[in-house]
């Protein structure tokens, strides 16, 4: 069998493709080792003291978990020295970290969720990390404001799972490809090439327990959904939901589904759950990417313009007609 690690599969891009530049080729390889490093500290648990709570709060006044904090540390102290970034911004930092003096500064932007599913750590749940890469504009000094670009500049986005398996999902604008790690060889090695979300489902994944709090629109979607065969849309429908955004979108990627984390009245001041830069844009991006669709239920995620940093947005996305049927629901 022809075994494509992630380092061949940059280099054929770049070379073969012309699509794929040097530096990015270069970040997206720093981004990779520092994910499997973040993979082996989950993979020791509580055999390495990684569990349990850091003791701290992150700017968006959540409690810190030690492998919250760490991620961080490793994602920022990887992608520090190589010489391909302008700044970094993350969910755990209250502002973007800059490319410290004593390093080479690069073009990019990188934006990272170190650790997503936070709450499923101590239970041996699966969690992940998500990334994104805009670029710099020129001239731009790298703060706050530099970040400030709708999900469309993406350059790059991906994820890792941390799971039975860990893999990485990454697109540069080119479809979407899932790679595996293997464990031995310490290399990411591309096993579902080319994914592809089904444009129709029967699976959707939401928090339930916050339906009283939904807009009328959601609550009547998601009704229709559980009425199945007898209801208006005259079949049955599964539900799944892991609480890491991760793993939840995987599952799309994997069979279909709907993914949604709506706005609801307990945070309507916050504007939703999920945070557009480090978690919205890069899934919205891989999800378009593979076929399906990404809104807020009212316009689509990437199209919007960010106006702060840890900026909340409504998701909805995954199977492309179902997502459509979300939509139609919020304008009638
Ligand atoms: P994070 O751990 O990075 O804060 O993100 C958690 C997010 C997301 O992964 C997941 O979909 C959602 O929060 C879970 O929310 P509930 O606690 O409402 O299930
Ligand atoms: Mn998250
Ligand atoms: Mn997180």
């Amino acid at each position: 069998m022809r075994r494509i690690t992630l380092s061949r599969y940059l280099i054929e891009q770049q070379r073969e493709k012309g699509s794929l530049p040097g530096d990015l080729r270069l970040l997206i390889e720093v981004v990779a080792r520092a994910c499997k490093t973040i993979s082996v500290a989950i993979g020791k648990g509580e055999l390495a003291g990684v569990l349990g709570g850091a003791g701290s709060d992150n700017v968006q006044g959540e409690a810190q978990k030690k492998l919250d904090v760490l991620s961080n540390d490793i994602l920022l102290e990887a992608n520090e020295w190589g010489g391909h970034l302008a700044a970094m911004a993350s969910e755990e930092m209250d502002d973007p970290h800059p490319i410290p003096n004593r390093y080479p500064k690069g073009e990019y932007l990188l934006v990272f969720d170190p650790l997503d599913g936070s709450s499923n750590i101590d239970v041996n749940l699966s969690v992940g990390t998500i990334f994104s890469v805009l670029r710099c504009a020129e001239g731009m000094e790298p703060t706050e404001q530099a970040f400030l670009q709708p999900g469309t500049k993406q350059v790059a986005a991906g994820y890792a799972v941390y799971g039975p398996s860990t893999i990485l999902v990454l697109t540069t604008g080119d479809g979407v490809d899932c790679f595996t790690l293997d464990r031995e060889q310490g290399s990411f090695v591309l096993t579902q090439p080319k994914m592809s979300i089904p444009e129709d489902t029967k699976e959707f994944a939401i928090n339930m327990s916050n339906q009283r709090f939904w807009e009328p629109p959601m609550q009547r979607y998601v009704n229709d959904l559980l009425l199945g065969k007898e209801g208006p849309r005259g079949k049955d429908f599964n539900m799944r939901w892991v609480a890491s955004m991760v793993a939840d979108v995987h599952r799309i990627l994997t069979r279909g589904g709907i993914f949604m984390y709506p706005l609801d009245s307990k945070m309507k001041d916050k504007g939703g759950k999920l945070r557009l830069m480090y978690e919205a844009n890069p899934m919205a991006f891989i999800v378009e990417q593979a076929g399906g669709a990404a809104t807020t239920a009212r316009q689509r995620i990437m199209d919007v313009q960010p106006s702060s940093l840890h900026q909340r947005v409504p998701v909805v996305l995954g199977s492309k007609n179902e997502v459509a049927m979300v939509t139609k629901y919020h304008q009638s």
